[in-house]
C-alpha cells in the first residue's frame, strides 16, 4: 500500500477548520485493501465508527472483510444487502451496516441504529453518505475511488482526535 499524500487541512468557504490531517493511500489489489482493513480492525476501539463512501464495486465490503479479520472474526463478512445490519462477535463486536437499499434519510432514521452507532462495538457503515447527517459526527470517513481494474485510491479523513491517533498508528 503506497501513501500518495496527506493533506494538512480542510478549507471551507470563508474559513479554515483546525487541521485534521487526512491520509491518501493507493491499494493495488483486493488483498492490499483487506490488509489495510486488518490493520484498522487491530487498531479499533470500542465505540469506533468507520464510514465508507464510494460507488458500486469500489471495495467497501472488501475493506470490511479485513476489518473483521483484524477484530479476530473468522469467516467471511459479506454485504448485509437484505438485512441492512449484520453483527459479528470478535475481540469487539462488529456491526456491519449497509445503507445501499435505503431511499431517503427518513428510512435511515426509522432503522433505530443508535444502539449500534453509540454502542460498545465497532460500527462500519457502507454507503454512509446516504445517512451522513444522522450518523455520529465523530467518525473516520474512508472514501474509495476507482483508479484502474485493480487499483483503488482510499482517502481516510479523521473526524476527531481519536481517529487522527488511529491514522498516526496506521501510518507508522
Ligand atoms: N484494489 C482493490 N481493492 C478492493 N477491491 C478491488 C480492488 N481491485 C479490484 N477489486 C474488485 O472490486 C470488487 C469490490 O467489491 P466489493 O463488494 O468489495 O465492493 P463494494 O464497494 O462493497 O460494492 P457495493 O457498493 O456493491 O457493496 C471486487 O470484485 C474486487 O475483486
Ligand atoms: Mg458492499
Amino acid at each position: 500500500m503506497k501513501q500518495a499524500k496527506s493533506f494538512p487541512g480542510i478549507i471551507l468557504g470563508g474559513g479554515t477548520l483546525p487541521p485534521k490531517p487526512s491520509l491518501q493511500l493507493i491499494s493495488h489489489s483486493p488483498r492490499e485493501t483487506r490488509r489495510l482493513g486488518v490493520r484498522l480492525g487491530e487498531l479499533a476501539q470500542a465505540g469506533d465508527v468507520i464510514l465508507l463512501a464510494g460507488g458500486l464495486g469500489m471495495g467497501k465490503t472488501c475493506l470490511v472483510q479485513g476489518i473483521a479479520w483484524g477484530l479476530g472474526i473468522k469467516g467471511y463478512a459479506s454485504s448485509p444487502s437484505f438485512v441492512v445490519i449484520k453483527e459479528y462477535p470478535g475481540r469487539l463486536p462488529l456491526y456491519h451496516i449497509d445503507l445501499y437499499r435505503l431511499d431517503d434519510l427518513e428510512e435511515v432514521g426509522e432503522l433505530g441504529l443508535d444502539d449500534y452507532l453509540y454502542g460498545h462495538g465497532v460500527c462500519v457503515v457502507e454507503w454512509a453518505k446516504k445517512g451522513l447527517s444522522l450518523l455520529p459526527e465523530e467518525h473516520l470517513l474512508i472514501t474509495i475511488s476507482y483508479l484502474s481494474a485493480w487499483e483503488r485510491s482510499l482517502h481516510l479523513q479523521p473526524g476527531s482526535g481519536r481517529y487522527q491517533e488511529m491514522l498516526a498508528k496506521l501510518n507508522c
